[in-house]
Parts: structure tokens; sequence; C-alpha cells
């Protein structure tokens, strides 16, 4: 889908997140050919330096996190050359006329807004102040949107002083993932899964992000938070939001962020004894969670798995099981519908138990497998075994599944093109502080106490009771 001509100003544009994603991203696009000759993109941040200089520190970034990908230099300065920098103080006045100046009349108007929440307001307010935004302008904001359901009302209720809710992209890059979109089609290109997608048939559904890498250098920001803002509140709630949302009417912005919503009211409180919070040790020459966040007393989580359930006539039931912790065994996300027993085995209790499987990968070797049931080959009688029906991507599709775009690179499209459907709507975020709240708010009362876990493992043991107790288990954690 073509993409008009656009003015994208990215706020923090010298920070680590336009440097690793935003630009790197941009260029991909570029290199595409799916940004167009009149396309501008300004960095705006504090430092002072003139186009040329925030030229050369894109171009460096883009070679650092190109993450293998070759380009021509010809088309590296091709690009650079719609880049440009304003120094601009965010509460300030200074440079605001200068951006103000760097706009066309005619074009789509983005602002990236990639800076703390605390800037928020006063970037909105400056863009109108200053005449950059007019009625059609968007603005993009990062997670974490908030910290609680207090603080993302109040965000929500100051970027409504000065933006449309129309106008708002809330960023979670999990939906702009290659997998994640794959989910819907999945579930609603066909009719084979649809009518099995419910208690009758599923015994449980496991959502699993599972990383490698320690919280490092940002420890600052994670201590504050955990896992449960950091990863459970967005990316695992709005996974779990598309794989137990209702059939949308149409593939629309309102249409599908209604039906998550849906999903979110209908969560369930979950009790203490259903969520096991954990946080790595040292571990080989790496540091423990504690040095990391050069807080030797922190009790912030790094690892968590809770069980959760959805009140409603498709799901009464099904538990869905969800874990995500750092410096684990292998990184590795996905997402795994295990289907019911056969009602009556005319094999006998001799042939075991056998189960469709339905994982959905996302990351790496992004694909699906669906594991049947079928008769181990030979003379042996009837002995059954369980085999994966693989969908690589990479193999199913060849080369256009290398084509395969990083989920900001889609996203920022989406915003020029001026589709939110993968974005949050400000009641789907508040929707799901309100389910988190309780549940960090009664650690801080019970004055809970993270179970510490060896880096490389799938976590704490307790993590695993929590699954046995159900007569369940996690799958395997492997790349
Ligand atoms: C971010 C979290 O939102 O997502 C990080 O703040 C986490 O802590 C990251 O590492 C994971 O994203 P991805 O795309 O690498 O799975």
């Amino acid at each position: 889908i073509p993409v008009d001509p656009f003015d994208l100003v990215i706020f923090g544009g010298t920070g680590d997140l336009a440097r690793r994603k935003i630009l790197p991203g941009l260029f991909r696009r570029f290199c595409a050919g799916q940004m167009p000759e009149e396309a501008r993109i300004i960095g705006a941040a504090r430092s002072d330096m003139d186009d040329a200089a925030y030229r050369k520190l894109i171009a460096d970034a883009i070679k650092e996190f190109g993450n293998g990908f070759t380009f021509e230099a010809a088309t590296l300065n091709a690009f650079l050359e719609r880049i440009g920098y304003v120094a601009v103080d965010a509460t300030g006045t200074d440079g605001w006329a200068e951006l103000a100046g760097r706009m066309r009349d005619g074009t789509v108007r983005a602002f990236y807004f990639s800076v703390g929440p605390s800037l928020f307001g006063d970037l909105a307010e400056r863009l109108h102040t200053h005449g950059l935004a007019t009625d059609q302008s968007r603005i993009v904001v990062e997670k974490p949107f908030g910290r609680d359901l207090q603080s993302a009302r109040a965000l929500n209720a100051t970027l409504a002083e000065h933006f449309r809710e129309d106008q708002i992209y809330r960023i979670d890059h999990y939906l702009g993932k290659e997998t994640v979109q794959n989910l819907m089609a999945v579930r609603f290109g066909n009719v084979l899964f649809e009518p099995l997608w419910n208690a009758q048939y599923v015994d449980h559904i496991q959502i699993t992000v599972a990383e490698t890498v320690g919280v490092g250098g940002r420890g600052g920001y994670y201590d504050k938070s955990g896992a449960m803002r950091d990863m459970v509140q967005n990316h695992l709630m709005q996974l779990l939001c598309l794989i137990a949302m209702e059939p949308p009417s149409k593939f629309e912005p309102d249409e599908v962020r209604d039906e998550k919503l849906k999903v979110i009211r209908a969560l369930e409180p979950i009790e203490p004894h259903h969520i096991v919070r954990g946080q790595y040790s040292a571990g080989g020459d790496q540091p423990s969670y504690r040095d990391h966040a050069e807080n030797p007393r922190s009790n912030t989580e790094s690892f968590i798995a809770l069980r959760a359930h959805i009140s409603n006539w498709r799901w009464a039931g099904t538990p869905f099981y969800l874990r995500t912790g750092k410096r684990l065994k292998a990184r590795t996300s996905e997402i795994a519908v295990v289907f019911k027993d056969a009602p009556h085995s005319i094999f006998g209790v001799d042939a075991g138990r056998h189960r469709n499987v339905l994982a959905i990968r996302l990351q790496p070797n992004e694909g699906m497998t669906l594991d049947v049931t079928i008769k181990e080959p030979g003379p042996g009688g009837m002995r059954l075994i369980d085999v994966p029906l693989d969908m690589t991507f990479a193999d199913a599709l060849g080369d256009e599944a290398e084509e395969v775009t990083d989920a900001y690179e889609r996203l920022i499209m989406d915003v020029i093109r001026g589709n939110q459907t993968l974005f949050m709507r400000g009641d789907e975020v508040e929707a799901a502080w309100a389910w988190t709240d309780p549940l960090i708010e009664g650690w801080k009362q019970r004055g809970d106490v993270p179970k510490p876990y060896d880096p490389g493992t799938a976590g704490p043991d307790d993590s695993m009771m929590l699954m046995h107790r159900d007569g369940r288990r996690w799958r395997e954690l492997k790349t």
C-alpha cells in the first residue's frame, strides 16, 4: 500500500530507540522503495548539532544496528539527504520556531515521542502553541504508557487536551511482529480452527516470551517496573487478546480494538498462588539481577509466570498460562494452543496420551506447527506418535519470508498511512493496568520476595509447579 509524502519528527532523535530501531527501520523501508520521494525525517533532541552531524550519527547507527542488512553506500546517502536535525528544548521555547519552519504544507505530519512519558504533555502542548500540529497530524507514543492505572489515565487526559484519539498512536511493538498478525490471518482466514477455538476443545493456552539477555544497562528503568509492567501488561496482554478475542466484523481499528478490550475486561483477578515471580541469580561470569539493577535489596521480578482466566462463554474454564523472563535458557516466543484429548480412545490406554497442539512461533524462526497424531510407520501394530506439520515461513515462502519486516518499520508506515489497527487505544491500556494494578499492589502489601533462579534455566521451579499442580507442563524452551 503506497505511502503519502510525510514529515516525520522524532523527539528523542539521538536516543537509543531512534538509533537502534526507528531510523534503521525507516532506512529499510526506503531500500524497499516504500518511502516517497518527498518524505522528510527530522531528528529533534536537546544536543546542539547540525544536519551533517546528525546524518553521521544515523549512518553509524544504521551500520551498527542493521542486523547484517546489506546496502550500497549511495543508497544510504540518498536516504540521509532526507534527514535533518533541529535542537529543541522540550520544556522551553528554544528551537520550536525553527522546527515549525521546517514543516511543509500538504504533507502528512507525524511526531514520534521517543522520550520519557514525563515529557509527553510538554511536547503535545508546544506542538500547538508553536503551530506545528494540524488537525490531521499524528503523534506516536512509546511504552511505558504510565506505570499504573492512575498515571495512564493522567497521560491519556494530557494527550486528549491536545489531540483526538484518532491522532494518537500508542505503540506496542509486539503488534508489529509478522507472526502476531499472522495469528489473526490463521484464526480468521481459515474455517479449520475457529470452530475448535473455545473451552470445549481447547485444554489450555500457553504464552511464552523468553529472553536470554539480562536487564544490562537498563537496570535503572527496569528496577522500577519489573516483568509485570515491562512485558505482561503490554506485550503478553496483546498476544492474549489476539488469541482470545471474538472475530471482529472487519479488520478495522475500532472493530479489532473493541474486541481486544472485551477480553481484557473479562480477565478475572488472579489468586496470589497462581502467580510466580522470579529474579535471576549470578551465573558463569554474568552478574545477578541485583547487580544489574544496582540495588542489592531489590525485590523486582525479572521473571513471571501466571495462570489467567477469561470469564466469558468462549473461554470459561480454560486456563491461559503466561510466562516471560530474562536470562532464560533460550530466546524464544511462542503461543501454544493445546487441544483436549480425543473424547474416547479406540486404541486403548496403551496408545498413550496424544494431543493436538498448534504452536505459533513469534521468534526466532517465525512459523507454526500443528502436532497431529498418526500411526507409527511399520508393521508393529497400531502404535501412535505425534508428528508436527511444520510451516516455517522461511521454508514455505522462500524469498518472500526473508522480506519479513521489523515490527517498528511496519508500525511507523502504518502511522503514515493513518491505520491504527495495530496500535493500542487509550481505554485498552487503562483496562490492562486495571487488571495488573491489584496484583502488583498485593505483592507490595504482602512483602512478596521473588524466587531466585539460575540463569540459563526455564525460571524458578515454582513456575513448573504452577503447571504440574494442574496436571500440565510448560513446553520446552528451545530455539
Ligand atoms: C521491550 C521491553 O518492550 O521488549 C524489553 O522493555 C524487552 O525489556 C523487549 O527485552 C523484547 O522485545 P523483542 O522484540 O526483542 O522480543
